[in-house]
């Protein structure tokens, strides 16, 4: 029960035979001569509301006659069991009055178009599909802090606003601070890196900002990444994390939310398979295959979508491919004692098309190959003195990494465009609503 007094129709099972006040939109209404059904959703579900006419006042059946879609109301009425409606449960009718009336709601239960609906996503997100998608968005987010609570890590927030360049400079949101330029946190990285030697095991989990200037299916501006990190963890320590936290994620939408899976008719049967280990290949092997394939790709050059997604399809599960080249990497990864043209890293590619949903590390631990490797990449390196004084005092081995939370559900719920899951997205042109 809520404050008012309203029922949730998500509990109507514990109330069958009584009467009880359920407050929602309309969805839909059907009149008949002698019977009017409303479905109503009051956000925990959906349930059919049944009026027979000879049963409820004259007032009730002509409000009822004239609702319109999304209008809020209240409804009272007796629970039923009943097998065929919506949820298992009806509402037989005694009253009802509306809230807030809804006139000429845009978003009609037809085909849009995708600006269209981009344009009203304020209202777009009470429909059906992206209820569900949102709902599983929630249930993995939720799944990411189990994990790693379960795993004793502890939660460290990082800033938003910061002084260091996190990823690389092209794709920086800049803002004048105090005449200091700040950046928008790429990453929350740097941050974690130096919360190690105080916790071992961190992680952080926010939104970080990207001024892609790229209009793929893949590129939010604006994305959710959860980053852990780990001391005394190699890069094969990090997959090996890394397998075992994806797998959990996936799991945990299957088991809680299959409802919402088969509304977005998810074909499951690949996601049931998932569980370590996940096949590896070095990028060396990756070209190979590439170039064996007629792909134009080079050593040297970082992996683009279209490779991610052939490589990927030759499997169920994501795919590692480690050890990339340095100069197609960011600056803090650790340079590999058996070949230094590359460093010890991965990315994790989705299979189905998804694309890259992790990228990790090891990280250069050694104080003079950082402090290199920050001057060839042109980086203000008075921003990093105190990135450097994690190598200066105690360094240690230590790996982690990043996986986009948006990339992941549009596997995981087989969406195709990033811009769904996130409640409101933010792209190279689209900022409002
Ligand atoms: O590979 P990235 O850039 O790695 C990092 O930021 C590291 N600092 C992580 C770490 O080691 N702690 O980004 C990690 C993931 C990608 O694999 C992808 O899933 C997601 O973040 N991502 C994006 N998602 C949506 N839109 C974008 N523009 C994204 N850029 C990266
Ligand atoms: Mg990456």
């Amino acid at each position: 029960m809520s404050a008012r007094g309203y029922a949730e129709v998500r509990s109507l099972s514990h109330h069958v035979g009584e009467e009880v006040t359920v407050a929602g939109w309309l969805e839909s209404v059907r009149v008949h001569a002698k019977v009017s059904f409303c479905v109503v959703r009051d956000g925990t579900g959906v349930v059919q509301c049944v009026l027979p006419r000879n049963e409820v006042d004259e007032e009730a059946w002509e409000t009822a006659v004239e609702l319109t879609q999304e209008s809020s109301l209240e409804v009272t009425g007796r629970v039923k069991e009943d097998a065929r409606a919506p949820g298992g449960y009806e509402l037989v009718v005694r009253d009802l009055r509306v809230l807030g009336p809804s006139h000429d709601y845009p978003v009609q239960p037809k085909e849009h178009g995708v600006d269209f609906l981009m344009d009203h996503r304020h209202l777009w997100l009470r429909s059906t599909s992206q209820r569900a998608v949102l709902k599983v968005r929630s249930e993995v987010t939720q799944a990411i802090h189990d994990y790693f609570h379960r795993e004793g890590f502890t939660r460290i927030d990082t800033p938003i606003l910061t002084g260091a360049i996190g990823e690389s400079a092209g794709t920086l949101f800049s803002t004048d601070y105090f005449g200091e330029t700040a950046y928008l946190a790429q990453t929350g990285q740097l941050y974690v890196e130096a919360a190690c030697p105080a916790f071992r095991k961190v992680y952080c989990f926010g939104p970080t900002f990207r001024a892609e200037k790229s209009k793929t299916r893949r590129h939010l501006t604006e994305f959710w990444m959860v980053e852990p990190e780990v001391a005394f963890a190699d890069s094969d320590d990090n997959m090996r994390l890394q397998e075992a936290f994806v797998s959990y994620l996936v799991e945990r939408a299957l088991d809680r939310c299959s409802e919402e899976l088969k509304i977005l008719e998810r074909d499951t049967s690949r996601l049931e398979s998932v569980r370590p280990p996940f096949p590896r290949m070095s990028y060396s092997d990756a070209v190979e295959r590439l170039q064996g394939q007629g792909s134009e790709m080079e050593w040297g050059k970082d992996l683009g979508g279209a490779d991610e997604t052939t490589l990927a399809q030759e499997h169920d599960l994501p795919l590692f491919v480690h050890d990339y080249p340095k100069e197609a990497k960011a600056f803090y990864m650790k340079e590999n004692p058996e070949d230094p043209r590359t460093v010890r890293c991965n990315d994790l590619l989705a299979p189905e098309g998804y694309g890259e949903i992790i990228g990790g590390s090891q990280r250069e631990d050694d104080v003079q190959k950082l402090e290199a490797r920050i001057r060839e990449e042109g980086l203000p390196e008075e921003a990093y003195g105190w990135y450097l004084d994690l190598r200066r005092y105690g360094t240690f081995v230590h790996s982690g990494f990043g996986l986009g939370v948006e990339r992941t559900v549009a596997w995981i719920t087989g969406r195709p465009h990033v811009r769904e899951l996130i409640p409101f997205p933010r792209l190279m042109n689209r900022l409002h609503p």
